[in-house]
């Protein structure tokens, strides 16, 4: 099987899209700092990015999750592999992903940040998957709703490979 990579998005358009998100960022927080959370590792690259575009006080900060019992439906808890070096009461806090699938993970870390009293919590994705959404969740900033389909590239990885395209795009199998 040799892997082949349709360009989805590209780099410009990426680049464009992020453009405007840190200008509906900057207006939405006015003024303010913010502290920018990744979700590790896919946020990273449009973390980055999106950080050196928004005209505003910034902090960076990470975590990393797993999360239990994926298609069981109540089992939804979500375990710690890393947690934020900083507390985030009282902050502008903007949390950053790659893509947003079943919204199971995303769903349970928010609950999460919010038990800790944020001042302002939103939610910036790069790419949207509405298609196989299982858990609702309220999402601030879309950069691109896609259909249903593998995506790597821009932070978002197949077997942890790819992560470092400069554009999203669509993963096929080809038999040699
Ligand atoms: P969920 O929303 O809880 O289902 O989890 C979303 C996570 O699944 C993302 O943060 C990615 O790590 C991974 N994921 C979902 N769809 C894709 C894809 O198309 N390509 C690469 N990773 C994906
Ligand atoms: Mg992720």
């Amino acid at each position: 099987m040799k892997e082949r990579i349709e360009v989805m998005i590209s780099a410009e358009a990426i680049s464009k899209r992020l453009e405007e998100i840190a200008e509906q960022v900057q207006n939405d927080f006015a003024g303010e700092q913010v502290e920018l959370v990744c979700v590790l590792k896919g946020g990273v690259v449009t973390l980055v990015e999106l950080a050196k575009k928004i005209k505003l006080p910034v902090t960076l900060n990470f975590m990393d999750v797993s999360s239990y019992g994926d298609g069981t439906e109540s089992s939804g808890h979500i375990k710690i592999l890393r947690d934020l070096d900083e507390d985030i009461t009282g902050k502008n806090v903007l949390l950053v992903e790659d893509i947003i699938d079943s919204g199971r993970t995303l769903s349970h870390l928010r609950e999460l940040l919010l038990h800790r009293n944020p001042k302002n919590f939103k939610i910036c994705t790069l790419l949207d998957k509405p298609d196989r959404r299982v858990t609702d969740v309220p999402v601030d900033y879309v950069g691109f709703t896609i259909p249903d389909a593998f995506v790597v590239g821009y932070g978002l990885d197949y077997a942890q490979k790819y992560r470092n395209l400069d554009y999203v795009g669509v993963i096929h199998f080809d038999e040699d």
